[in-house]
């Protein structure tokens, strides 16, 4: 096995225009690189990123004498980087500092290979390509809190590949722009790229992308679901879920009822962190009422933890988990929980952070390990739309070869009581 041979990182930018780590890790003949993206509303069992310079001044120091030498392996290099920061939370050298590197290791993995890292990841296995979940309307951190609710997703439920699914979507975002413009409720973009709107309550951002799912010739529901993410934990304060939009505060069993009622009046296949981090109770009550019926999404909640995973299991919380590399800090500990989510019977979705970057790792992670879902934001910006693109790429590559793209198995005519998610 080939030994590593040099480890580097330097300073680059990413899409909100903050520092972030880039690092490569190289053999002889071959090399990878790859980019830490950030997150703007995190969970407090994340992996912690430091400051920028000294994460990378970390890589070049510290983590590059450590590495030199070792054998490019990712479990072994990913184990040395967990044992060499010593801390739970890897804030000794940065998970920011210590994704870049496990996810370079990836890629200097598969370049040795002379593979393309999803190839590489899937070995022998058949694999799909994921069904994207993709923002329209941004809100919450994303947005200075314009809107309660982080993200209005859709998912293209009813589509038969990959690149329909963003074929649809281009529509669907196309129209939900131009009804805002028509009432003059368009503000701009955030930071995901979803539009960026002027409402005065969060159902109305249903209502419109109900609308703008129909106004682009699809049926709600059937063809187009929509997916939340509430992003509880930003909601969360004096013991109560502050709707700041809507200037009112509801009890956790309030917020229990809103969004069952929200169920009831719009095509909604997916909510994610529908309650605070901490709230565990109620995430298992909800999920007994509505998880035969819909995704139950834990991103803050589970934080890519693959005990996390197992604990919500024995209390019946959720029934998917948000996969995203740099919550874990290296790639092992993010396979070992969508492991963990397999054994559990739960669905999974690879995710990217509000920061990022043109780095398209995450894609080739998701199609690899045959993660059924992709989460990367909305249909605008490049370093969303370099991800897409991927996507189109690498599902060229899978042609006719592979498994059947998975959306109607996962969401097929909508999820009801007879077709849930297996849990
Ligand atoms: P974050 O948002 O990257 O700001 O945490 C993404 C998400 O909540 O899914
Ligand atoms: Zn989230």
């Amino acid at each position: 096995m080939a030994r590593i041979v040099d480890v580097a990182a330097r300073l680059v930018w990413d899409s909100r225009g903050r520092s972030t780590v880039e690092a490569e890790v190289a053999v002889k003949g071959a090399r990878g690189r790859a980019i830490a993206p950030a997150g703007a509303s995190t969970g407090s069992g994340e992996a912690k990123s430091i400051d920028t310079r000294q994460a990378v001044h970390a890589v070049n120091t510290e983590i590059r004498s450590f590495l030199l030498g070792k054998k490019l392996e990712q479990s072994l290099v990913d184990q040395s980087l967990i044992a060499l920061d010593g801390t739970p939370d890897k804030s000794r050298l940065g998970g920011n500092a210590i994704v870049a590197v496990s996810l370079a290791t990836a890629h200097a993995t598969a370049a040795a290979a002379r593979k393309p890292l999803w190839r590489f990841l899937a070995g022998k296995r058949q694999v799909a390509m994921p069904v994207p979940q993709i923002q329209i309307f941004g809100g919450g951190a994303h947005a200075h809190g314009s809107m309660d609710l982080q993200d209005f997703m859709i998912i293209c439920v009813g589509a038969g590949s990959f690149a329909e699914s963003l074929e649809w979507t281009a529509q669907v975002y196309r129209a939900a722009g131009a009804r805002l413009a028509a009432r003059g409720a368009l503000r701009g973009v955030a930071d995901e790229g979803g539009f960026w709107p002027a409402f005065k309550a969060n159902e109305e951002a249903l209502a419109e992308l109900t609308g703008a799912i129909a106004d682009a010739g699809f049926e709600p529901g059937a063809d187009v679901g929509i997916a939340l993410d509430v992003a509880a934990t930003q909601l969360w304060r004096d013991g109560r879920y502050q709707l700041a939009l809507e200037n009112r505060s509801l009890s956790a069993s309030q917020l229990h009822a809103l969004l069952l009622q929200w169920i009831e009046r719009y095509p909604i296949v997916s909510i994610e962190d529908p309650f605070a981090e901490h709230d565990a109770e109620a995430m298992a009550s909800f999920t007994r009422t509505a998880g035969e019926r819909i995704q139950i999404v834990g991103d803050d909640f589970l934080v890519t933890n693959a005990s996390k995973v197992r604990e919500a299991k024995t209390i019946g919380a959720c029934n998917a988990v948000l996969l995203k590399p740099n919550q874990a800090g290296t790639l092992t500990e993010t396979l070992a929980c969508w492991q963990a989510a397999q054994a559990a019977g739960y669905n999974a979705i690879v995710s990217a952070r509000s920061g990022e970057t043109e780095d398209v790792s995450i894609v080739h992670l998701a199609v690899g390990w045959g993660v059924p879902q992709l989460k990367v934001g909305s249909f605008a910006r490049s370093e969303r739309m370099a991800k897409w693109n991927e996507g189109l790429r690498i599902e060229e590559a899978l042609a006719g070869t592979k498994l059947p793209y998975p959306a109607r198995k996962l969401f097929g005519r909508t999820i009801t009581a007879a077709s849930a998610p297996s849990r």
